[in-house]
């Protein structure tokens, strides 16, 4: 009955909407000034700078401009050699003091420091137009190796540091780049801010910028959103040129193939799939999808995809514990998608008090990771290669995802992106999806659902572990805080545990016959042994829940269809005996009853989300200038009317709200149409409405 309505529903929204997949990206050069900000696709600069401000306020706390910290370490695709060494550069721009400290480098060799500021619109791979500096040696203090420069006041006035680079003595950063530091887009922000252009990025590739003369932009930004100002303070000399960064990193992300095999990122983090890809969306694509590549590529048919748990499962395989053995040493995992990149889904925990660094130069965490990595990605945590920071899971997907042979050479079987690249893809990433975590606590007696309500209550009881009984408690908030990614214990960072997802028996991908090769996959880091099979520490990052009941399948490697699946994964022995924090938390046990509970309150959220995304898109396409933008904007809007009506129905709730979410649908789409601006508008103002019906039906204003 369920399936029919969906199935109903769902050709109903296929039959209105045309072939939805068909998204165009905004043909417009970057330069022309875009009220609706269509180029943004689901990226907005609300979100952006909200991003920012968080990251901008550790920045000054940590003692702004006067200490900024960089890592530096091995960095796939940019490295010469292989090593483990890696440690942390500091700056006083200001006053112009540099001092760096590396753990694990060989003491018989001597090496050089370099800092480089890259020419604008050439590729982060050393180039002779880059502005290299040499700024000294470094001498070895017993397992440290130590540089302190003095390169006096003005050194970095006009020097907009890109790399510092780690060389063997005697060489250039041409010849010799053992290890490397990058700045990220906030820095370059920060920096542009400093210099009372905020926005102005000074990579980016000057014939797409245009200078904000008119105050133009600030007016729009103001008029779409009241709150901005309120929220993140007011914008300085607000920025047309991020607007165009993001437009630049959105055209980047789903057409750019970096001279590659013909993928991008899009391939697998579909912009109408949420930015993820699973088995029944594979199975719509043509066989020349670039997705396929193992299947039409000779080079690529061995050792770099596998067709079948592909095509079966949505598995892509991945090399996160390196490159050094292709036919054994790979683990298959599930795409996530790339919403609500937040300060706080990136932020490892802060370190063991005291501790001294491993042998590797690493220093421990308190939940059993490292730091490097600086920032948490991908479903180990550890998803970018060298100092591990977003910036650089950029290269890391292209030397992984894109190359024409299994040699991965740079600049003949891929390229590596630009400075200004690199800023837009990452401005990109973090304007995706949700400005700040939900309050749980708050919501919850709002919420018009009573089921809903159980499902917080039990989302949000600590049981045991908080001294109360343990019956009915979920204790999901000691690691999901307020269904985020965020952590009870160490708030605001993001936690990895071993939940022992990988101890489940009858997993779907060991069942496919004829069998497969699926490696046990050990998740943090690259060496040792996890507890439960494979290379590194067997702990996963703690995923965003948010935006869970519309992009399963769940887990690392799917191994879980359905939302009412994976949070009943909880009551698995697997879970209660798991090496991580099963049993340290007194064990979770649900009644199926409670498990559909916190499953409901799950969909709810996933659909409010929707339903702020796509009145955001709907209140952008009523300022489009062009026809062609507000078709644009509504097509992203439906997709996001669609995914809440399925997850509504999929758990049979709010059957009012289903069918406002519907009408919105409807309307957004004849309002995508509407041959006049007038007419556009009356029928987007039908869809807002249609959309706080649906909002209000599920929880009280
Ligand atoms: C062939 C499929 C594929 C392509 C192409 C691809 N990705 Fe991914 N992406 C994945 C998979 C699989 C993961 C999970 C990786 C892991 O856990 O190690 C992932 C993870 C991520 C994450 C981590 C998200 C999080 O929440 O931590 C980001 C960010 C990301 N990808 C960005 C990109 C970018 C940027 C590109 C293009 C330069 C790209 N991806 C290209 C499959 C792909
Ligand atoms: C000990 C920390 C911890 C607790 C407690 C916990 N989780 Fe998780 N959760 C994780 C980690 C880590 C992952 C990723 C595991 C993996 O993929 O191997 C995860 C993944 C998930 C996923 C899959 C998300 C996706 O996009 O694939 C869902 C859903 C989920 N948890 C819901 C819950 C619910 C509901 C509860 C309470 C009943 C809960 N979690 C309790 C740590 C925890």
């Amino acid at each position: 009955m369920k399936i029919k309505a969906l199935k109903l529903l769902t050709l109903a929204f296929l039959l209105i909407a045309c072939v939805l997949p068909v998204l165009f990206l905004s043909g417009k050069t970057a330069s022309e000034p875009d009220p609706s900000m269509a180029g943004l696709g689901f990226g907005s600069l609300e979100t952006l700078n909200a991003n920012y401000k968080e990251w901008e306020t550790q920045y000054e706390k940590e003692g702004g401009d006067r200490n900024m910290v960089l890592a530096i370490g091995w960095f796939k695709g940019l490295s010469t050699g292989n090593t483990y060494a890696s440690g942390l550069a500091k700056f006083n721009l200001i006053d112009g003091h540099v001092t760096v400290a590396i753990n694990g480098l060989s003491q018989h060799e001597a090496w050089d420091v370099w800092m480089v500021d890259s020419a604008a619109g050439r590729s982060i791979a050393l180039e002779n137009d880059d502005n290299m500096l040499h700024i000294g040696s470094l001498t070895h203090e017993g397992k440290v190796s130590t540089l302190a420069a003095s390169l006096g006041k003005d050194a970095f006035a006009k020097f907009n540091m890109d790399l510092i680079i780690v060389t063997k003595a005697g060489k250039n950063p041409m010849e010799d780049r053992t290890l490397i530091g990058t700045t990220s887009l906030f820095h370059h922000m920060y920096r542009s801010k400093q210099q009372g252009q905020f926005g102005a990025l000074a990579d980016a590739d000057p014939i797409l910028e245009q200078p904000d003369k008119s105050g133009f932009f600030q007016r729009i930004i103001e008029g779409i959103s009241p709150t901005a100002s309120a929220q993140i303070g007011p914008i300085p000399n607000p920025s047309t040129t991020l607007q165009f960064s993001i437009t630049r990193g959105r055209k980047s992300f789903f057409n750019e193939t970096f001279n590659g095999n013909g993928r991008t990122c899009g391939t697998c983090h579909r912009e109408d799939a949420n930015l993820t890809i699973d088995a029944e969306f594979i199975a719509d694509l043509p066989p020349n999808d670039p997705l396929f590549v193992a299947e039409f590529v000779p080079a690529l048919s061995q050792n770099f995809e596998n067709p079948v748990l592909m095509r079966k499962l949505g598995l892509i395989l991945e090399n996160p514990d390196g490159f050094d053995n292709l036919p054994s040493k790979f683990v298959m995992r599930g795409v996530p998608h790339t919403l609500a990149l937040l300060q706080n889904t990136l932020t490892p925990v802060a370190a063991v008090p005291g501790a001294t660094p491993l042998p590797d130069g690493s220093i421990p965490s308190q939940d059993g990771t490292t730091v490097p990595p600086r920032e948490r990605t991908g479903w180990g945590g550890d998803g970018a290669p060298g100092t591990g920071t977003l910036r650089e899971f950029i290269i890391g997907a292209i030397v992984q995802h894109y190359p024409k042979t299994l040699n991965r050479q740079t600049n003949v079987d891929f390229r590596l992106p630009t400075t200004g690249e690199l800023n837009d893809l990452e401005a990109f990433q973090k304007s995706l999806g949700r400005r700040a975590d939900l309050n749980l606590a708050t919501m919850q007696p709002k919420f018009r659902n009573e089921v809903v309500r159980k499902g917080v209550e039990i989302f949000n009881n600590g049981g045991s572990v908080l001294g109360q009984p343990n019956e009915g408690a979920g204790k999901c908030f000691f690691c999901h805080l307020n269904a985020g990614a965020s952590d009870f214990f160490f708030p605001g960072a993001n936690a990895n545990f071993n939940t022992n997802v990988e101890g489940l028996p009858a997993q779907p991908a060991d069942l496919v016959q004829p069998l497969q090769l699926n490696p046990q996959d050990g998740g943090f880091g690259r060496l040792g042994v996890s507890p439960t099979g494979g290379f590194g520490n067997g702990s996963f990052n703690t995923p965003v829940l948010v935006e869970a009941a519309d992009t399963g399948p769940f887990f690392h490697n799917n191994s879980i269809e359905t939302i009412e699946g994976a949070v009943d994964f909880y009551n698995s022995t697997a879970f209660n005996t798991a090496p991580g924090f099963g049993a340290a938390i007194g064990g979770i046990r649900l009644e199926a009853t409670e498990v559909v509970a916190v499953a409901a309150m799950l969909r709810v959220i996933n659909v409010l989300e929707n339903e702020r995304s796509a009145r955001d898109l709907i209140n952008r396409m009523k300022i489009a200038t062009s026809q062609a933008q507000a078709k644009e904007l509504s097509n992203l809007a439906i997709s996001e009317i669609q995914d809440a009506v399925e997850v509504l129905v999929g758990g049979g709730l709010h059957r009012k709200a289903q069918k406002e979410f519907f009408n919105a649908g409807v309307d957004a789409h004849s309002a995508g149409e509407a041959l006049t601006v007038t007419d556009r508008v009356a029928l987007a103002n039908k869809a807002l409405a249609h959309l706080t019906n649906a909002r209000n039906d599920i929880i009280a204003p």
